[in-house]
């Protein structure tokens, strides 16, 4: 059935009518207990949702859509290997990576081999590790390096190349020594053109393929590269590249904090998993982030969302969302076939604590746009000093007030209307238990959003079209036969080839 077509659709229709003159200010009057009701505690992490304009009833009408649709078999679906990558006749099985015995026995022997793998250079010569991937092979061991930066156990220093930007690749490698390098070719097809174009600078300049490791779904692509065959690290075709951060693409988290810390890492997903597939919707804190983005988006038109860490640690959170989130559910096709007829993915976007209160924030208290915001903050810094911790918390809880309550005045310029929502997740530190924690949580929250609006989380055809053009757009560089191309195109290329 059309989600629209459903009654808790339409009901929820009818109340964000009937709420819509009800302010946050009004919701915590009516209830200065408030925050006790909307909000969860997991060990370790809190979601308070408390100031989201949602009363009782709105949460009731929220779960009872997900409940009419049938969320609770379409997550034991999703967990026991159903093929919901419809398009590409697919399951998502990344949860099975982080079980702590996996049931899969090629996942048991990734994990050796990485564990080996660690063991082994931790004795070796090399000084640096290059690594080379883009988007899901990127983000992710990108992130979580930086995260643990404070758990770091190897000397090696990380060097992660995504873009083809010769100046950046020209730079690193005059500071590098081919013999003490070793490069990480991290991609699930081995055949993205950026990586592939880096890899084959890298090979060049290493002169020895020992140096080079090969972490793909493609072992034959590798194997034809010239990667040595022990030094391949399979993931499957099951898992996704944006969410494969915990295979073996995970390599460089391993090598920089130990194999013990990233499996805390998995660890701390796994717990996710474990919450997501038991808990009452009610109380279940992937489901319920994830509801109160639909009705953010699809009954209140706040189509942006903003992420907001007040830990540097997590500074590139925004990023791997805007990739986990946009290229999941950036989609307009309907899995039962047709368009859908509502907005769907949000625009993430975002940057790290302080920073933001002396740059965008104006907009988002004073501007002409309502957009939520997800606050991320530490009770504790790994090892800072507490004066600090504090006045990162007061900044955050403050922001988060001001959006709510705003601020009256004559100058109406100094007005802040407030009103503007927000949700605040406040984790105990940023630990490799925490960092798994929060991205399990997201994977689940945007898992949740692609069923409600009946799409097919899993694939990204959308972003074909451009891949093809770069071969055809390669050759009218190469040939500069510019016959049939537009105006822009032919400009453009008119002006770049000009000397
Ligand atoms: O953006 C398209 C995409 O396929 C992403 O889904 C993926 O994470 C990225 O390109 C890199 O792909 P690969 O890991 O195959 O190099």
């Amino acid at each position: 059935m059309l989600v629209t077509k459903t009654k808790s659709w339409q009901a929820l229709q009818q109340h964000s009518q009937q709420i819509a003159g009800l302010s946050l200010a009004d919701l915590f009057a009516d209830d200065p207990q408030r925050f006790s009701q909307f909000s969860i505690k997991l060990p370790g992490l809190l979601m308070d949702y408390s100031k989201q304009g949602v009363t009782t009833e709105t949460m009731q009408l929220l779960c009872n859509l997900a409940e009419e649709l049938g969320l609770r078999p379409a997550i034991n679906a999703l967990f026991g290997g159903a093929l919901v990558n419809t398009t590409e006749q697919r399951p998502a099985l990344h949860s099975e990576l982080r079980r702590p015995s996996p049931a899969k026995a090629e996942v048991k022997l990734v994990l050796e081999q990485m564990r080996n793998f660690v063991t082994e250079l931790h004795s070796a010569k090399y000084t640096d590790l290059i690594v080379l991937g883009i988007g899901g092979s990127d983000l992710g061991p990108r992130l979580v390096c930086e995260a643990l930066e404070p758990y770091r156990i190897s000397n090696l220093r990380l060097h992660f190349v995504a873009n083809v930007d010769g100046d950046t690749i020209s730079r690193l490698l005059q500071q590098l020594k081919p013999e003490t390098t070793l490069c990480i070719i991290n991609s699930k097809t081995f055949s993205t053109i950026e990586t592939l174009a880096n890899a084959k600078l890298i090979k060049k300049w290493l002169r020895n393929t020992e140096s080079l490791i090969a972490v793909t779904a493609n072992q034959a692509a590798a194997l034809e590269f010239g990667i040595n065959p022990t030094r391949i690290f399979e993931f499957w075709d099951w898992v996704g590249g944006r969410y494969s951060v915990w295979s073996a693409v995970g390599l460089p988290i391993a090598l920089t904090v130990g194999m013990d810390n990233f499996e805390k890492f998995l660890a701390g997903a796994h717990a996710m998993d474990q919450h997501f597939s038991t808990a009452d919707f009610s109380v279940n804190m992937p489901v319920i982030m994830a509801l109160i983005g639909i009705w953010n988006i699809n009954f209140n038109d706040h189509t942006t969302l903003a992420i907001k860490p007040y830990a540097d640690g997590l500074q590139l959170f925004p990023a791997y969302l805007q990739q986990l989130e946009m290229e999941s559910n950036g989609k307009s096709a309907a899995a039962h076939g047709g368009m859908v007829d509502y907005h769907t993915a949000p625009v993430i976007w975002g940057g790290v604590g302080c920073n933001g209160q002396h740059a965008y924030m104006q907009l988002l208290h004073q501007g002409t746009q309502v957009i939520p915001v997800d606050f991320l903050v530490a009770r504790e810094s790994i090892n800072g000093p507490r004066e600090l911790q504090d006045l990162l918390v007061a900044s955050c809880l403050g922001q988060s007030q001001a959006l709510m309550t705003g601020s009256k005045n004559d100058a109406l310029y100094k007005v802040c209307p407030g009103n503007k929502p927000s949700t605040t997740l406040m984790f105990d530190k940023l630990t490799p238990e925490t960092i798994g924690q929060l991205i399990a949580l997201y994977e689940h929250k945007v898992c949740v959003q692609g069923f409600i609006w009946q799409i097919n989380s899993f694939d990204q055809w959308g972003v074909q079209l451009g891949k093809d053009l770069i071969k055809d757009l390669l050759q009218l560089i190469h040939t500069r036969e510019l016959q049939n191309v537009d105006s822009s195109t032919e400009g453009l290329l008119n002006y770049f080839f000009e000397k």
